[in-house]
């Protein structure tokens, strides 16, 4: 894992040798890291994280244990980031064992001027909205590819039992939805809950909070990627101008 720093506005990374080059990130990832950074920078010592999951926060994960800050631990929300926090030495909790998280970040693939998310492009996002629930403030780490309008250009997941997966599809169908059961290495994904993922094409989300109250009853949904409720307190939103803080 590469050790990246910031100075002078660039983005640096230790080489074997300990000196310090122009990062050759992409400039996607150059934002994914800038805003990272800017979380860290928002989290108080002492106090409890959530941890999302997704490239951007890799960033941060990795921002976190070399920040060296002196937080009470973190509550991660997939298996990849439980490992990747422990792989840098940053403690680890159980959702049951921290009532109260004082922080929970993480990515989006979508992100509205409300603060409302489309999420779980990872297959993350039952435990996602576990943490954040669970998390007095969300801060939502993404660059400037994410922001739009209106919710629904990506491609919505959500989580299901198998069994339902047939009726799901037509009741998408029905609102005009394409879902169609996420695939990996030619078979259905499974996610960290041993559960499969729809991905639905050609929705355009007007109503975020009764969307998400309407599908999470449908019977076989157990997560709709769609964070309303859950939505972000600030967005920290990276592009070429800088970090933009945009709070809810
Ligand atoms: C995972 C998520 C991620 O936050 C979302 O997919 C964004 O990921 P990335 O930072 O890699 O673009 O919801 O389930």
């Amino acid at each position: 894992m590469k050790t990246l720093i910031f100075f002078n506005n660039r983005l640096l990374y230790e080489t074997k040798k300990r000196n310090y080059r122009v990062s050759s990130l992409s400039s996607q990832d150059q934002l994914k890291a800038m805003v990272a950074q800017k979380a860290v920078e928002l989290i108080k010592p002492q106090t409890w994280v959530g941890v999302g999951t997704g490239s951007t926060v890799n960033f941060f994960i990795d921002a976190l244990a070399q920040s060296g800050l002196d937080i009470l631990g973190t509550v991660s929300s997939s298996e990849a980031s439980t490992q990747r926090l422990k792989h840098l030495g940053v403690q680890v909790f159980s959702s049951e064992e921290v009532p109260v998280l004082d922080v929970y970040v993480d990515g989006a693939d979508e992100i509205d001027p409300k603060g409302y998310m489309i999420k779980g492009g990872g297959a993350a996002l039952t435990r996602e909205k576990i943490v954040a629930a669970q998390s007095k403030s969300f801060i939502c780490i993404v660059d400037q590819s994410k922001w739009v309008e209106t919710l629904g250009h990506f491609p919505l997941p959500v989580e299901i039992i198998p069994m339902a997966a047939t009726r799901l599809i037509e009741r998408f169908r029905d609102l005009g939805g394409q879902a169609q059961v996420r695939l990996k290495d030619g078979r259905p994904l499974i996610t960290d809950n041993q559960q499969h993922i729809l991905d639905v094409r050609g929705l355009s989300i007007k109503d975020p909070l009764g969307f998400e109250s309407m599908v999470s009853q449908w019977p076989g949904v157990i997560t709709v990627g769609v964070f309303a409720h859950q939505k972000a307190s600030v967005c920290l939103l990276g592009s070429s101008d800088g970090v933009k803080t945009i709070t809810f």
